[in-house]
């Protein structure tokens, strides 16, 4: 990746933070596929997508800053205005209204001083409703930064509240301390990039499970539309075919998921137009 692309174009996915977004970028074997885990690194920057942010998605990936807006308007984690350090999402469907959760939403708004959607003075918590959470066994429910919480009174939400100000864990249901947009919002990102210092993918998922081949970094699928021109890219059986085994590399010297290593042209990643990018990938 060019890093003077980097420097004389965008303007928060750089230093790190590129380094990151070239990581994401190596996940896919095509670029638009990255478009949302690069939104959540930019929502794990700026605390959620900036007009900005969204600009340096589309100059990465090589689409317009609209397609990257009409992808991501779509994904109600994925917010277009500040929501500070805590979303509480309470729900507001069928369950939850047959326990309370419309008075329970209305109570917590006015002691928070916020109407909907709408961050504190401090800057850290934001009210929403949600339709079903599918956790009605604990109606009513609701999730703060997307950790559920059951059995919702408006004492028990507000003494959470209170706890995170204060810096102290909460925890949910599961019993998972609950994080920061911020920092969950890169952990939605970074998924999947499991990178030695060496540039080796080691693990695929969060939970580590290896893919099949056809899911495998480096593999790449059948791409119809093709520009006229192109030379086309083999498909799955072609691939399959060449690699000889399931998950081998696709060429000689070229590794699954190594970005710097096998030929330039297929390294995971490379865009035409853009950093690292060769016109062998075109298409
Ligand atoms: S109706 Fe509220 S979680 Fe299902």
């Amino acid at each position: 990746m060019s890093a003077g692309f980097a420097e004389a174009a965008l303007e928060v996915l750089e230093g790190e933070r590129l380094e990151d977004a070239r990581r994401i970028l190596a996940k896919y074997p095509n670029p638009r596929s990255a478009v949302i885990p690069l939104l959540f690194l930019v929502q794990s920057i700026q605390g959620y997508v900036t007009d900005e942010g969204m600009r340096d998605v589309a100059r990465l990936v090589g689409i317009t800053p609209a397609q990257v807006l009409a992808t991501g308007s779509f994904y109600t984690m994925l917010k277009k205005r500040p929501q500070g350090d805590y979303v509480i999402s309470i729900c507001r469907n069928i369950t939850c209204t047959h326990l309370g959760a419309r008075r329970l939403i209305a109570e917590v708004r006015d002691r928070l001083g916020v109407e909907l959607n709408e961050v504190t003075s401090d800057g850290r918590f934001m009210l929403e409703t949600a339709e079903c959470l599918a956790t009605c066994d604990g109606a009513p429910s609701g999730q703060i930064n997307y950790e559920d919480v059951y059995h919702l009174t408006t004492d028990k939400v507000m003494d959470m509240i209170e706890a995170l100000r204060r810096g102290e864990t909460v925890t949910s249901v599961r019993g998972e301390p609950i994080r920061t947009i911020r920092e969950i919002s890169y952990e939605m990102a970074m998924t999947g990039t499991g990178l030695t210092a060496l540039g080796e993918a080691t693990a695929r998922t969060v939970a580590g499970e290896v893919l099949p081949p056809d899911m495998a970094p480096g593999f790449r699928p059948r791409v119809t539309g093709t520009p006229a021109g192109a030379r086309p890219r083999p498909g799955i059986e072609e691939a399959a075919e060449s690699a000889g085994e399931m998950g081998a590399p696709e060429a000689e010297g070229e590794q699954p998921g190594d970005a710097t290593g096998g030929s330039e042209a297929a390294a995971p990643g490379n865009r035409p137009g853009h950093p690292g990018s060769t016109e062998e990938e075109s298409r």
